[in-house]
């Protein structure tokens, strides 16, 4: 009745204790299955998982590394479209002291990794990318379909195209391609989304990581780069490929911070880096249709300081033509958010020839804005986030949810009413309210959902409601959805026996009357893990999401015992054997006997 579902939660379940283990832990009366392990076999004639004996060519052929972002897309002649369909999970990047076994040793009483070598690059290269393989309910339980012609890889090795505005620029031409049309790979992909057309999008986040060397003296995009963070150095690819080098392939690194489009249909389809929707630390890209049928999608650049965006497609989605709309998305507009102290929010055009967007600011087109977005919103004056991470809207309100997991280096003078705490070391959860429900408007009102850490430590400035119970508060969100009844999950990415004295999971959160900001514990990951996905199908009866990296956190994790490398892990989910590293999966999570999620 109405009265209640004004007062009460929306969400039904006895609550998960939270703490820190060597298991994963679901609500009484559930389900937690593991569906994909890292290593899986993705077709018929794929090899088992040894990881002794692990190559690069069968690593293309197995479930990759660190899954982030969990899709869903319905086979367009299923039976029941919440029952058989292709599960699309991107691979964000790898951990190669928990993959390599022997290659961690202690030197000085501290861990040291091993030189790496060319075949442990390929593997970490082709445990990259993404997976797109096609999953079936059975009697209740979801199976992996290892025939089915859709299943495929996608690696740090695909050849991609580039499509849009900035398509074969001269800035992203290389020695490989002098066309600026053809990449090869995706990197570090972290969250995503579906379109309304039933493709794959996959967010290229940290690309900095993979670049090392020197960009020659006076080089054109050193500045460009600086604003990215590029070169990196955290990975050794560079050493085996000149392409991750900047000194020997300067404009390589243009070529990614992407968001990339897979159609899952066709397992030869070329992928499509869409230029239109900007370069930059993408997170996500979750969109919905508009009132006059375009396209919103919702993206997120997580780093400290940086924005919110959206992109509007300029065409109207095309109910049922899947054709009509394989393109959409090489035309639109590309908007940053400015919060104001009045609660309202303005979404301000990233468009060339407008406002300080010219040549004399060193913007010769649009492709010029394109490749360096962060510069261009700089100028435009967009509000400065706490990492904005993943952004969901919400059909059933008209809302959007905007993670933003935490920003350390916020100084006292540098709050604003979006990014209220100083040193913010828990995040917070912005809701926006688009004018007039149109997720196409260029103006909306925005409040503070949710401040997030420990309630009951006055300082932290939670403000979770009272009814939250000491399990129930977070830390750091991260990735979230939205179910088809419209309510949030979020999920989150910190969380430690030193930070929270809890791990990372997945929490339901009420947004609606008296219960809103009332937070409760539906899953926890294993110690050392993240918590990426989630994702509600539309009958409601199925949740995946996703494990990464259990076991990490080396000296995080004191109470476990020695740092957690290969020799030595203080956890080794999901199998629990002795000569099997610990491996990131996707879990399937259902209620015992069938039903609705937490309803
Ligand atoms: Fe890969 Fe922004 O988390
Ligand atoms: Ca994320
Ligand atoms: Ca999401
Ligand atoms: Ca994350």
């Amino acid at each position: 009745d109405q009265a209640k579902a004004e007062t009460g939660s929306r969400f039904s379940f006895t609550e998960v204790e939270a703490g820190v283990d060597a298991d994963h832990h679901v609500a009484e009366g559930y389900d937690a299955d593991v569906l994909l392990r890292w290593g899986d076999p993705l077709f018929v004639d794929a090899p088992e998982f040894d990881p002794n004996a692990q190559t690069a060519e069968k690593q293309r052929r197995q479930f990759g590394y660190n899954n982030d972002y969990v899709g869903y897309i319905p086979l367009p002649d299923a039976e029941d479209p919440s029952s058989h369909g292709l599960l699309v999970v991107n691979h964000e990047y790898t951990n190669e002291h928990l993959m390599f076994p022997g290659i961690v040793t202690i030197v000085d009483g501290k861990p040291q990794v091993a030189e790496a070598t060319q075949d442990r690059i390929d593997i970490e290269m082709a445990a990259h990318g993404g997976t797109i393989v096609e999953i079936r309910k059975v009697e209740g339980k979801w199976q992996v379909v290892k025939d089915s012609p859709y299943n495929r890889r996608i690696t740090a090795d695909t050849e991609m195209e580039i499509t849009g505005p900035a398509a074969g620029h001269h800035r992203l031409r290389t020695v490989a391609d002098e066309t600026g049309t053809k990449v090869l790979g995706t990197i570090n992909n972290c969250a995503g989304g579906v379109t309304p057309w039933g493709t794959y999008m996959m967010a290229e986040e940290n690309f900095h990581g993979y670049f090392l060397g020197e960009l020659p003296e006076g080089h054109t995009e050193a500045e460009n780069y600086k604003r990215y963070g590029v070169p990196d150095g955290t990975y050794d690819w560079g050493k085996f490929y000149d392409r991750f080098d900047v000194s020997k392939e300067p404009n390589e690194p243009n070529r990614f911070g992407w968001m990339v489009e897979v159609d899952p249909f066709d397992p030869n389809s070329v992928p499509r880096k869409r230029t239109a929707l900007g370069r930059f630390k993408h997170e996500g890209a979750e969109s919905i249709v508009a009132k006059d049928g375009r396209v919103v999608f919702y993206l997120g650049d997580d780093e400290r300081f940086d924005y919110v965006y959206k992109f509007v497609t300029a065409g109207a989605f095309a109910e049922g033509d899947r054709e009509a709309n394989m393109n959409l998305l090489d035309e639109g507009t590309l908007y940053v958010a400015r919060f104001d102290e009045d609660g309202s929010v303005t979404w301000m055009k990233l468009v060339h020839g407008e406002g300080p967007l010219t040549a004399e600011n060193g913007f010769e087109s649009q492709a010029d804005i394109l490749i360096e977005t962060r510069r261009a919103a700089d100028l435009l004056g967009a509000t400065k986030m706490d990492r904005p991470e993943d952004i969901e809207p919400n059909g059933t309100n008209g809302r959007v949810y905007v993670m933003l997991t935490n920003n350390t280096r916020r100084k006292e003078d540098q709050v604003d009413a979006a990014n209220p705490r100083a040193e913010n070391a828990f995040g917070h959860i912005i809701e926006i309210a688009e004018a007039e429900g149109d997720f196409a408007a260029e103006s909306g009102t925005w409040e503070v959902l949710l401040q997030c850490g420990d309630p009951s430590v006055a300082e932290v400035g939670a403000t979770f409601s009272t009814s939250t119970t000491e399990n129930g508060w977070f830390g750091m969100p991260d990735n979230c959805a939205v179910d088809s009844d419209g309510r949030l999950w979020v999920s989150t990415d910190g969380n430690s026996p030193k930070a929270t004295g809890r791990t990372d999971g997945l929490w339901a959160v009420d947004t609606e009357g008296e219960a809103r900001a009332t937070s409760k514990l539906f899953y926890r990951v294993p110690v050392g893990a993240e918590m990426c996905g989630p994702l509600v199908l539309d009958d409601m009866e199925t949740m995946f999401v996703a494990v990464q990296h259990p076991a990490d956190g080396g000296d995080d994790w004191p109470e476990f015992g020695r740092p957690s490398y290969y020799e030595d892990l203080s956890t080794r989910w999901p199998d629990f054997r002795d000569d099997m590293p610990t491996r990131p999966s996707v879990v399937v999570i259902t209620r015992q006997g069938g039903g609705k999620i937490a309803v």
